[in-house]
């Protein structure tokens, strides 16, 4: 039994002591926490955590709601199609657990669940107005690994500035907790059992046009720079650590 359906049966086993709890919560809270999400509505697409104009100036309002309302929204509704024709029960198997067999689906299935999974995370990983850099255990890791903050940021540039065509870069952490920078293409991702560089992935950064083009057409070197004044590196930390206590 894999850790996330253990964790979801666990949860179930102790939701009844937790109910008084829960309902003591804003809704938002509850719809927010991905620890109360269920295998079948972490397959759909979740709030955006923050307005279409938050990420201003660095990512422009109509960018944000057309990558949000279209681009990401296409995902989960063809990742929804591709379950049902291929007998997917999304009750009992975590979008996780889907992304890590997705050599077992078809094309579609492996596109649109990275499309979704991946954005989700995205937008999770940024906010407005962030923490300039990261603390802690994950800042000692960068520096242990690359030398320095810059040196990461450097290296983790050329990975998504040199993705030919559509995709993503990432931070990754390896099955020996090392951390590793990588490039998928398409709507690929680290997690899945057909990349060729594996690791839980805990910063990535979409680098299809689509993401860009309307504010800074050709010049993707110029979004990847503006990007990092958004990145959220509480919540990047947060994923580092579950991907260390994870092993
Ligand atoms: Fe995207």
């Amino acid at each position: 039994m894999s850790k996330s359906t253990q964790n979801r049966r666990q949860f179930i086993t102790t939701s009844g002591k937790a109910g008084m709890a829960l309902a003591a919560m804003p809704l938002m809270a509850k719809i927010n926490s991905s620890s109360f999400l269920t295998a079948a509505n972490e397959y759909a697409q979740q709030p955006l955590p923050y307005g279409y104009s938050a990420l201003e100036p660095f990512i422009d309002a109509m960018t944000m709601e057309i990558h949000y309302t279209k681009h990401a929204a296409a995902y989960a509704k063809n990742l929804a199609d591709a379950a049902l024709a291929e007998k997917l029960d999304t009750q009992t198997t975590s979008l996780t657990d889907l992304i890590k067999n997705i050599s077992r689906y078809s094309p579609k299935m492996r596109n649109n669940a990275g499309g979704h999974f991946n954005h989700e995370m995205f937008w999770q990983m940024m906010k407005p107005a962030p923490a300039t850099a990261p603390s802690g255990a994950l800042a000692e890791a960068i520096t242990k690994t690359f030398g320095s903050l810059d040196n990461f940021k450097a290296a983790f540039n050329d990975a998504a500035k040199t993705r030919f065509g559509s995709g993503w870069a990432w931070l990754i952490v390896k099955a020996d907790n090392s951390l590793a920078v990588c490039s998928t293409p398409n709507q690929d991702n680290p997690l899945m059992d057909i990349a060729e560089t594996k690791g839980s992935p805990i910063l990535g950064l979409d680098v299809w046009e689509h993401a860009y083009y309307l504010k800074y057409q050709n010049k993707r070197p110029d979004y990847i720079n503006a990007w990092w004044n958004l990145v959220n590196w509480e919540f990047v930390q947060k994923k580092y650590a579950e991907a260390i206590n994870k092993k």
